[in-house]
């Protein structure tokens, strides 16, 4: 049991960690807001009369987002589930993919986000060699929907492969490439670059390649002031339970 004093410094050091820590809820270029505009101008070149199922339509991007290219790709879920679709894009998707909750068709969103990439994605601390790219899932039954749920995504056994093209190499010395990975709810992920240019991932998602940038390397602190107020606070808790 914590005594009073103690308690009342781990409530301020929580607060402090709390108010200290960055949120990304004010950014004013909403990621989840792109995906949703994307989708709906995605969607446009299906509703015409003699679309087919398995044929990649590209769609027009309003004009606020030039630089960006989206795509959709309408596949029957069985279709999805035993063959994937191997050119995507970027993307292969393997066999194995099952969406939930159940439809009967999924269009299969691309996004390529060009000179908006850290725009929309900023990292602090690295730089991107690749643009950012994104797969998102849908339900196809109605193609005028607007502000549609992504479907839920599973793949079992392969996962997806993202093959980046035309990767900027003008590399800092030494510095290692890596895949970043960000999902549909803020969470963001480093993986290894697989063969020089290919992530690999089990979700929909956005993806880039990145490298840390040199000059905040050697800078490291200053990059997360947050880290500091951790170390004060548990500085201070040691101090109050000896
Ligand atoms: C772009 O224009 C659309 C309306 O066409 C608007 O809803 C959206 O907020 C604008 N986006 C940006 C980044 O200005
Ligand atoms: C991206 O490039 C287009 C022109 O191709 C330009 O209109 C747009 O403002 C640029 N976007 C950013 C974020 O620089
Ligand atoms: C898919 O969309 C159709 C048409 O809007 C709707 O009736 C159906 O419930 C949707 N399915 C799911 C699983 O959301
Ligand atoms: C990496 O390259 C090897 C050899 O070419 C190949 O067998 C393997 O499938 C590649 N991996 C990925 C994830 O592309
Ligand atoms: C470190 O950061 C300071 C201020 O943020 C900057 O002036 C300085 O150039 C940086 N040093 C290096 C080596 O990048």
């Amino acid at each position: 049991m914590f005594s009073f004093p103690s308690f009342y410094l781990i409530t301020t050091t929580l607060l402090l960690l709390f108010t200290t820590i960055p949120l990304n809820k004010s950014q004013p270029f909403s990621p989840r807001l792109l995906d949703s505009i994307l989708q709906e101008h995605a969607f446009q070149p299906l509703s015409g009369h003699r679309t087919k199922t398995g044929v990649i339509y590209s769609g027009n991007v309003p004009s606020n987002l030039t630089g960006t290219s989206i795509a959709a790709l309408r596949l029957r879920s069985g279709s999805l589930r035993r063959r994937g679709y191997s050119k995507y894009n970027e993307f292969s998707i393997p066999k194995g993919v099952v969406v939930s909750p159940y439809v009967k068709r999924v269009i299969l969103v691309y996004h390529n986000l060009g000179n908006w990439s850290s725009v929309y994605y900023p990292l602090k601390g690295y730089v991107y060699l690749s643009n950012v790219v994104g797969l998102l899932a849908y339900n196809a039954s109605d193609v005028y929907a607007k502000e549609l749920q992504e479907l839920d995504v599973r793949v079992s056994g392969y996962p997806f492969v993202v093959k980046f093209k035309d990767l900027k190499d003008d590399l800092p010395h030494g510095s290692l490439p890596k895949c970043v990975f960000f999902d549909l709810f803020g969470g963001v992920e480093f993986e290894k670059l697989v063969n020089g240019s290919v992530c690999v991932s089990v979700n929909q998602g956005h993806f880039g390649v990145v490298v840390e940038d040199g000059l905040s390397r050697l800078n490291s602190s200053d990059r997360n002031p947050s880290t500091l107020v951790l170390i004060a606070g548990l500085y201070l808790l040691m101090q109050v339970s000896k």
